[in-house]
């Protein structure tokens, strides 16, 4: 992944460059750097670590119209100075890249066998690579010329000493947009790194390259062709990149779900009905041939997937598979003819997903694709043939929250619409409508749980490991839970289908294991409950979340926290929500950086 933000202006761009990457730390964070050209010569600066120790070396005078700059997310070569963007080629060539040049090494062996490189990174193979052909071309060409050269993916931003007025750009797997303002013109990973300077975007398209300068900007095709590509207006707002008062962007995401939910549902349910014309009119296509739904989706978008499959099957009678799309993308597949693809992605960039949406695309037996995505203009949204958005906000904080639960909202609203032609009647419909719309009053009452979370978080952020439990559309829930306490607060966490208990996990339960279960008052209550006998009966501590109507009581032994989730499909949802505060709170107590934990990123655009 890594962010990339660049820019030509008739003014400074110093604290553009600065700004633009802290918006875009959320896609890596290990180091950063920035080259700007000035006086006719490339300057740089780079530090391991986040983007404040980057700014805490550039110079107050420092200053040029035209500059690259990168925050980084390891691959090739771990954080360090010298590993970190810009990678520079005699001093001559600078680039910024995000992606993987799978072919470097054969690069290296052909054009630079006897070349001693300053770093471990595949980047820097292409920074000499372009000043290679720079040599006897203008920069555009060489541009050009190198990137035939290359297999893998890349978004590159480069910087010519012998050129001051224009950057040149390219895209090809890895996301990149321009962004177009008055005297300067942007570069950047994603429009909130430039919203403080402009609402109007150009997508690129994956193959695209282009010229940027302060007054011009030229794009071409692969083949070098000029071609135009639309500028957008952005809806982003201001304010969307704020913490509110909040600790953290997390808090704050967590915080904000039950106006991301009304968000999600606000004008797709009218009368207790979703209208089919939530997905556009390219359904029309798919709507009334499909046979059976495959879901493809990665890390938090694929425990929604799981959540959705019980959903599709239970509620609909529509057979469901849920998929992790880097085992998806390598494997043959037997499909159905019929199936309809639904891709979830809180970005819409990741790329084991794009990767897997693309080859869909390509066999005949699908008859379409549906996104369920947060970022209108990413790629996976514009690829897929409808799309349904989250309208969860910007997510910043790396571990997922809003993001989740407004997926499984959208989700929801999808089976309602693709159920009609199964088993959904008008009658679940209404029912579920109506579920959805109390859901976000139910959120903020599940809220109220916070403060006694934070005090249990006290006993829990001692374990180095712990045992998540659920069972049928609750299990997809505890494997989220679990993920979100990994994820930040570094605890060893496993989710089971508590009936799997007794088939391995129950031997690592003894009196340091705290066991957390997910209980609802569904039609496996009971055997829920004899699942956790069997961990009272090793001496684990269990910690249960629990419907108010669960019948559960605290002991000594075990600690109940009641949410008022009434029997109802949309239940899983609510109990996402003490096991992300939960998570949270370990996290601070434990005092790690929760909205960038270590070696994690947003936005994966590398496989
Ligand atoms: C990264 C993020 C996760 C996210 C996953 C899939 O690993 O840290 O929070 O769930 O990518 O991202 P997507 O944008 O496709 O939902």
């Amino acid at each position: 992944m890594c962010g990339i933000v660049a820019a030509a202006s008739q003014n400074n761009v110093v604290n553009i460059l600065a700004d633009g990457l802290k918006h875009l730390e959320y896609r890596g964070y290990d180091s950063a750097g920035i080259a700007v050209i000035e006086n006719e010569n490339i300057h740089s600066y780079k530090k391991e670590g986040h983007v404040s120790e980057l700014t805490s070396i550039l110079g107050k005078d420092l200053a040029s119209n035209i500059g690259i700059a990168h925050t980084r997310w390891a691959t090739h070569g771990k954080p360090s100075e010298a590993n970190a963007h810009p990678h520079i080629s005699e001093n001559s060539i600078a680039i910024v890249h995000n992606g993987i040049i799978e072919n470097y090494i054969e690069i290296k062996e052909k054009f630079f066998k006897n070349i001693k490189l300053e770093s471990e990174t595949d980047s820097e193979v292409l920074a000499h690579l372009i000043n290679f052909y720079a040599k006897d071309n203008n920069i555009l060409d060489a541009v050009h010329s190198a990137l035939k050269e290359v297999k893998g993916s890349y978004a590159i931003a480069v910087l010519d000493k012998n050129n001051s007025s224009e950057i040149i750009v390219a895209r090809h797997g890895s996301p990149l947009i321009i962004g177009v303002g008055e005297d300067s013109n942007f570069i950047a990973s994603d429009a909130h790194a430039l919203i403080e300077h402009t609402n109007q975007f150009i997508y690129l398209d994956d193959g695209d390259m282009a010229s940027v300068s302060s007054s011009e900007i030229n794009i071409f095709d692969k083949d070098k062709n000029s071609v135009n590509r639309e500028i957008k207006k952005s809806n982003i707002s201001l304010g969307s990149n704020s913490k509110n008062g909040f600790e953290h962007f997390m808090l704050k995401e967590i915080f904000e779900q039950p106006e991301a939910v009304k968000a999600t549902i606000q004008d797709r349910i009218i009368n207790n009905s979703v209208p089919k014309e939530i997905l556009g009119p390219s359904a029309e296509k798919y709507l009334d041939g499909f046979k059976v739904v495959q879901i493809i989706a990665c890390g938090t978008s694929y425990h929604a997937a799981l959540l959705a499959k019980h959903w599709f099957e239970k509620l609909a009678g529509i057979p469901c598979q849920a998929e992790i799309a880097s085992e998806f993308r390598y494997r043959k597949h037997a499909v159905q003819p019929g199936t309809l693809s639904i891709c979830i992605s809180q970005s819409g960039e990741t790329a084991d997903t794009l990767s897997a949406l693309r080859q869909i695309k390509e066999e005949k037996n699908y008859i379409g694709t549906i996104a369920i995505c947060n970022v209108p203009e990413s790629s996976i949204a514009r690829e897929c043939d409808s799309t349904l958005i989250t309208h969860a906000g910007p997510e910043i904080g790396v571990a997922s929250t809003k993001a989740f639960t407004t997926q499984l909202v959208a989700l929801m609203l999808l089976i309602i619409v693709l159920g009609k032609n199964f088993e959904i009647s008008e009658e679940i419909e209404k029912s579920l409508c109506e579920q959805l719309q109390t859901l976000p009053e139910k959120i903020k009452s599940t809220l109220d749980l916070d403060q006694e979370i934070a005090e249990l978080s006290k006993i829990f952020s001692n374990k180095e490991h712990a045992l998540f439990l659920g069972r049928g559309s609750h299990f997809p829930i505890a494997r989220e839970g679990a993920l979100k306490l990994k994820e930040i607060s570094y605890i060893h966490a496993e989710a089971y289908a508590a009936g799997e208990l007794k088939h391995g996990p129950l031997a690592i339960v003894d009196e340091n294991m705290p066991v957390v279960a997910v209980a609802p008052n569904n039609v496996v209550l009971e055997k829920l409950k004899s699942n956790l006998e069997e961990v009272k009966a090793r001496g684990g501590k269990l910690y249960i979340f629990a419907d108010k109507k669960a019948g559960f009581k605290s002991d000594e032994i075990s600690q109940v926290f009641e949410i008022d989730a009434p029997l109802n499909p949309v239940a899983p949802i609510l109990f996402t929500i003490p096991l992300q505060l939960l998570a949270y709170h370990c996290a601070i107590i434990k005092g790690t950086n929760v909205d960038m934990p270590r070696n994690l990123a947003k936005s994966v655009t590398v496989e």
